[in-house]
């Protein structure tokens, strides 16, 4: 148990990725540990895109601040909400962050590294036209991933508020 408190801790966005291709296997993995996530009503409602064409990367990375990220990244994978099975919208939606949160600590746990993107939700409709996609289907964010460029990361921190700010009241 302590050691899942490690990982939870240790893990840290990673937006450098060495030009070496993931293999499916942990692609599969990564996205079981989505799929284990907590949902509302077991309610499931995440549907993933997996993109490793460089063409797709390009054109959904023309629409993001964070071009270089998904031009880099090895694997891009698409979280979508499926409006079609919706049963409380908010907390659809809430699982679908702790779908998020699975991935990227999957990703961590087997030595990779990824960044959940969130930016390109400004460009949702455009994304969803590139890939084709229906529309009940609504992006809610990327997860780049590969392995990680660890000259490029050595100098990696993260900060966090102070648990004493965060808790506010104990009765
Ligand atoms: C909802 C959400 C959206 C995010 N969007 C982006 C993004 O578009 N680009 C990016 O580089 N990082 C993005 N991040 C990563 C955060 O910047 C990062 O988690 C935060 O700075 C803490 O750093 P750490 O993950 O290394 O601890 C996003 C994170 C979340 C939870």
């Amino acid at each position: 148990m302590n050691d899942l408190i490690e990982l939870i801790k240790s893990r840290r966005s990673i937006r450098h990725f060495l030009n070496k291709p993931v293999e499916d296997e942990i692609i599969y993995k990564v996205l079981d540990a989505g799929r284990w996530a907590p949902s509302g009503l077991n309610n499931q409602p995440w549907k993933f895109v997996i993109i490793k064409n460089q063409d797709l990367k390009q054109k959904i990375g023309e629409l993001s601040h964070y071009k270089r990220i998904f031009i880099e990244a090895p694997v891009l994978i698409g979280i979508f909400l499926d409006t079609n099975s919706i049963y409380h919208r908010e907390k659809d939606i809430m699982g679908i962050g702790a779908c998020f949160e699975n991935i990227l600590l999957a990703i961590h746990a087997l030595g990779l590294g990824g960044v959940w993107l969130g930016e390109i939700l400004k460009a949702k409709k455009e994304v969803s036209e590139i890939l084709n996609l229906e529309e009940h289907l609504e992006l809610m964010g990327f997860i780049a991933f590969g392995y990680p460029d660890k000259e490029k990361i050595k100098n990696l921190k993260s900060q966090r508020k102070d648990l004493k700010e965060l808790i506010i009241k104990e009765a």
